[in-house]
């Protein structure tokens, strides 16, 4: 089984540089730490990068895991192929572009490309956000998959990724720590990043984000709500290019990791997606940028 510690970062395509980074900042609060050929890094918490922004052809590129350390990254090698996907080994370009010691790529059975990840730099310093949004953490990831069941059989069987909860076919909200979801897979014909989500540190961080980018103009896909899955108090909206931003405050953790037993909603019902039951639609997905694996 492959021990997966964290989630890494997103990689995403960009055709207009200025914009993606620009939205990163001003309106979604990240920093920028570096920019280097074409390549934007940007920081929400200890990680060097949550999200990179690559110019060229839109869309997800890669969305990246940490593993322990390069045995671990070594034994997932042997794993991933025996369980029949293609593996590539990252090379040392590849790693220091994406400040990690070393990484390999595959692509799930849907075509996400997924990235596992030792050695990602650590940013000692405190953050200095582009905007007072509250962020402490980059907080999870959603990917699209035609069928979540066989999405979790997937991550379940090769890695410590255990069931959160399901809303009927449409999610499989799943964990491999104590917060309730960590990643995601949302029902979706093509493959892609759902959403990238960012923790803020309370309840008014949410509302006043919630005026404020209705006052910058940007697209709210859902929210304000409350997922009673996750308990937590949600707000999606719109970037650049598709690229669907959460925050969410409020996230469950399940402690007792034997005693929890997974609960199915019903997407039918009014409340299965908010609490609340306002309003709720799928938030956009950018989709996967369909690239042979290659090792840089
Ligand atoms: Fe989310």
């Amino acid at each position: 089984m492959i021990v997966i510690d964290d989630i890494a970062y997103v990689r995403s395509g960009t055709a207009d540089l200025e914009t993606a980074v620009g939205f990163a900042v001003d309106v979604v609060g990240l920093e920028e730490i570096a920019r280097v050929e074409g390549t934007a890094y940007l920081r929400a918490d200890h990680r060097h990068h949550c999200l990179a922004f690559v110019e060229g052809e839109p869309g997800v590129l890669a969305s990246g895991f940490t593993v322990r350390d390069a045995g671990v990254l070594a034994a997932a090698e042997i794993e991933l192929e025996r369980a029949g996907c293609h593996v590539e080994r990252g090379d040392a370009e590849g790693a220091r572009h994406r400040r990690v010691h070393d990484y390999l790529a595959f692509d799930d059975p849907f075509g996400n490309r997924v990235e596992l990840v030792c050695g990602q730099t650590t940013i000692a310093r405190p953050v200095r956000y582009g905007r007072t949004a509250g962020i402490t953490e980059f907080g999870h990831l959603c990917l699209d998959a035609p069928d979540v069941h066989e999405a979790y059989a997937f991550w379940s069987t090769l890695f410590n990724i255990r069931i959160s909860d399901w809303i009927g076919d449409q999610a499989a909200l799943m964990r491999f720590d104590p917060v309730h979801h960590k990643l995601a897979v949302f029902k979706g014909e093509r493959p892609g990043l759902c959403h990238m989500n960012f923790q803020v540190e309370s309840l008014d961080d949410v509302m006043r984000s919630w005026h404020v980018l209705q006052e910058l103009g940007v697209e709210i896909e859902m929210g304000p709500g409350r997922h009673p899955q996750s308990t937590a108090v949600f707000l999606y909206f719109k970037g650049p290019e598709g690229l669907t931003y959460e925050y969410s405050w409020g996230v469950r953790r399940i402690e007792d990791d034997e005693a929890w037993r997974p609960r199915t909603f019903d997407p039918a019902e009014p409340d299965a997606i908010d609490l609340w039951a306002g309003p709720t639609r799928k938030p956009s997905t950018q989709l996967q940028v369909p690239t042979a694996l290659a090792v840089s």
